[in-house]
């Protein structure tokens, strides 16, 4: 008999649709978690049943977290309280819409989405925060980051709306999680790079490292977030926390601590960084979820002269 932690869960997504959503559920999908997806727009494997809500309002998004899974006809099981809600909906980086249009999408859908599941007595919510919230991705300058290796104790001190409304998010969780008494995980997720976009992607992070500090030399494999997602949903009990979402190790072939101390010489460093260990680290989510990369880059990457 499996050990409880392993039964496949039920699972409300929300923006499922999305770059990064529709990896995260194929890979929950080959993990045996049923899922009902909530999104504007439909999921291109129609196996996966979208219910279209907009989650900036909040009757729909309460209808949305207690209904069925799929059409049926009819209905033969009553409605069942889902075990998680995995929240990635929202407005993914500043000036796709203005403002405070992307404000009130990220902030109310957020909002939405932990009151209603608290108050449904869903148990176990995972949201979809950012490595922005650091303050280095979208701010007006060149900022450096402020200590290494980035942990999640490192201050956020974001200046742009994208990254305040990721922080928002994490502060609402946190009053909820106090409040309910539930566990909501919040994953700070570095760019994520599907599969078509990572040679070129790569191409760069290695041959002009210099332009990546806005990255933190870190990238979020999309499946492997559907790695993270699905430790996230095994482990109980930890309340209210935050994850660093990201890979293990630095984007290019140079040793992490030489390579940081000559790129961001006025940065202190709050312990050693061992070998290519990640600038931004990933160590609290792989020592307390378990989390264990799938798809490591220097496995996939192949230099011009690797081939020779
Ligand atoms: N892509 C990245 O590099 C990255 C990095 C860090 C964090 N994130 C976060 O991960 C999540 C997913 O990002 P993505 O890149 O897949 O974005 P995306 O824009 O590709 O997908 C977001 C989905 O949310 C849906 N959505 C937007 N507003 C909605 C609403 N009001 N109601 C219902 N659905 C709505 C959209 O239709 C879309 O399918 C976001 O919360 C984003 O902030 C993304």
């Amino acid at each position: 008999m499996p050990h409880p932690a392993e039964i496949p869960k039920r699972i409300v997504f929300t923006g499922g649709s999305g770059l990064a959503g529709q990896h995260v559920i194929n890979k929950l999908s080959q993990h045996g978690h049923q899922i009902l997806n909530i999104d504007l727009s439909p999921f291109p494997d129609p196996t996966i049943h979208t219910l279209k809500a907009d989650l900036t309002d909040g009757h729909q998004t309460f209808n949305s977290l207690s209904c069925h899974f799929k059409v049926s006809e009819p209905f033969l099981e009553p409605v069942k309280t889902p075990d998680a809600v995995i929240h990635f909906a929202g407005i993914p980086r500043p000036m796709l819409v203005p403002d405070n249009e992307l404000f009130r999408v990220n902030t109310m859908s957020s909002y939405n989405v932990i009151e209603s599941a608290c108050k449904l007595g869903i148990k176990k919510i995972i949201l979809a925060s950012s490595v922005t919230t650091y303050g280095v991705t979208y701010a007006e300058g060149d900022a450096d980051w402020a200590s290494f290796p980035v942990t999640e104790e490192t201050p956020t001190t974001p200046m742009d709306v994208y990254a305040m409304s990721k922080l928002c998010t994490e502060r609402i969780a946190e009053s909820f999680a106090r409040r309910f008494g539930v566990d909501i995980y919040c994953l700070r997720i570095g760019a994520v790079i599907p599969e078509d976009r990572f040679d070129s992607q790569f191409q760069s992070y290695v041959e002009e490292p210099e332009k990546w500090k806005v990255h933190g030399w870190t990238f979020t494999d999309a499946r492997d977030l559907g790695n993270m997602c699905h430790a996230a949903l095994l482990k109980d009990g930890l309340g209210f926390q935050i994850f660093n979402a990201v890979n293990d190790e630095i984007t290019n072939y140079e040793e992490t601590e030489p390579f940081l101390r000559r790129f961001c010489p006025n940065t202190p460093f709050t312990r050693k960084i061992e070998g290519f260990d990640g600038p931004i680290s990933n160590r609290k989510i792989r020592e307390m979820l378990g989390f264990r990369e799938e798809f490591p880059w220097r496995a996939r990457y192949k230099r011009e002269n690797d081939e020779k």
